[in-house]
Parts: C-alpha cells; structure tokens; sequence
C-alpha cells in the first residue's frame, strides 16, 4: 500500500486551470520557490538529462526565445533529476562549444520532488529520466497549460511562444483562438450559451459569423 501511495505520487499529474503546485528547489541561480514567480507568467520545462544531444539543442532555443517571452512578462526555468554541479558544467560547455548563454535557471531535482509533482515522470519509457514537459503558469499561479513530449522528440519554441500568445489573448480579450492561429489574425468568438444568446448573435450581425455558434472577429 505504501508502494503504491508513493507511485501515485510519482505519477501524479497536474490539472489546467488549478493552482500549480507549490515547491522550494535548488537552481542554477540558487534556491528558487515558485512564489518568487508571482506576478509574471513563467514556463517551467524539464528534460531527461544533461550532456544529451536533443536537450542541449533546446536548451540553445530555449535560451533563444527568452527575451520575446521577457516580452510577454513570461519568465523560464528548467528542471532534470541531475546536481547543480552537473547543470553548472553542461551549461558552461553550451556556452564554450555553442556560444549561448543559458539565461535562466535550472532545477537540481536530484530527489524527484517537483518531478513528482508535477508528473513529469514517465515510468513506461523511463524510470529516471524526466520527460519533455511543459508547464504554462500564470502570474496568478494557475496552471494553464501542458506539453508532454517523449525522450526522443525536441520541442517546438514558435509553438511555444504561440501558447503564450494565445492565452494572454484570451485574458486580455475573452476570445478563443483557432487551429493554427498566429497574432494579427481573427480570432473566434465564444459560443453563446442560450437560445436567446444565439438568436440575438445572428441578428445583430456583429461579428464574421458562419452559423450562430461560430463566428470570429479582428482583435
Ligand atoms: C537527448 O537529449 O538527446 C536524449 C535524451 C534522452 C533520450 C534520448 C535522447
């Protein structure tokens, strides 16, 4: 029973729209607590190990982006089940072999407690490694979006870089946004919720609409 207790904890995985989970942790930057974050949004990212090929060409992209995120009041942090000691010398090889700075921080997690917190462990492919996940927080420190990708693929940062355009569109604007929606295009308008809502949405005729449920608008 407490064999399992421990791997539900293990396995536990986060909820959109709840708080994310609280932690303390050592960093690359010293020791962090997700409260320190409070005010700007932040994407917490993990991968699998250090001194492996397809993190270190994310974390170089990782690195890359952060100052459109800084943009956006979006902040980054990273996280592996490796030491401060390891962090520090793979991100100085990044810096001497590739010449990017890692500009944000990374988690030391050599005890799996964010991991386990936030899910990021996959026992089925691997039992040590943390998976490629991605944790959208926002300033209020609601969780508001996951990216789970296997050990084998690297992330896409202009699919990452939209998320976070999209959500701060929706808060700052209350629409939806479409398949493959970049800035600058029509966004969608939410559906209305009553017959009454929806007649009065076709007869207005104030925004684009193809049918009372769907209709888009310019920002
Ligand atoms: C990599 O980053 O290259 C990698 C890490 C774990 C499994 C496979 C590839």
């Amino acid at each position: 029973m407490e064999e399992a207790a421990k791997e539900t904890q293990v396995t536990r995985i986060p909820r959109i729209g709840e708080p994310a989970p609280q932690f303390t942790a050592e960093t690359t930057f010293g020791t962090l607590k997700l409260s320190d974050f409070k005010g700007s949004w932040l994407i917490l990212f993990s991968h699998p190990a250090d001194f492996t090929p397809v993190c270190t060409t994310e974390f170089i992209a990782f690195a890359k982006i952060h100052p459109q995120l800084k943009e956006m009041n979006c902040e980054l942090m990273g996280l592996s089940i490796d030491s401060v000691y390891s962090h520090i010398a793979w991100v100085r090889n990044i810096e001497k072999n590739m010449r990017q700075k890692i500009s944000f921080p990374v988690i030391a997690d050599l005890n799996k407690e964010v991991a386990g917190l936030y899910g990021m462990l996959m026992p089925g492919e691997s039992k040590t490694e943390t998976s490629r996940c991605v944790f959208v927080i926002d300033d209020k420190q609601t969780l508001r979006a996951m990216i789970y990708y296997p050990l084998t693929t690297g992330r896409n940062m202009q699919e990452i870089l939209r998320l976070i355009q999209a959500l701060q569109t929706t808060d700052t604007h209350g629409v939806a946004t479409p398949a493959n929606w970049k800035p600058g295009q029509k966004v969608i308008v939410p559906p209305p919720k009553t017959q009454e809502n929806a007649d009065t949405r076709v007869a207005e005729k104030q925004y684009e609409c193809k049918d009372w449920y769907f209709c888009r608008r310019e920002l």
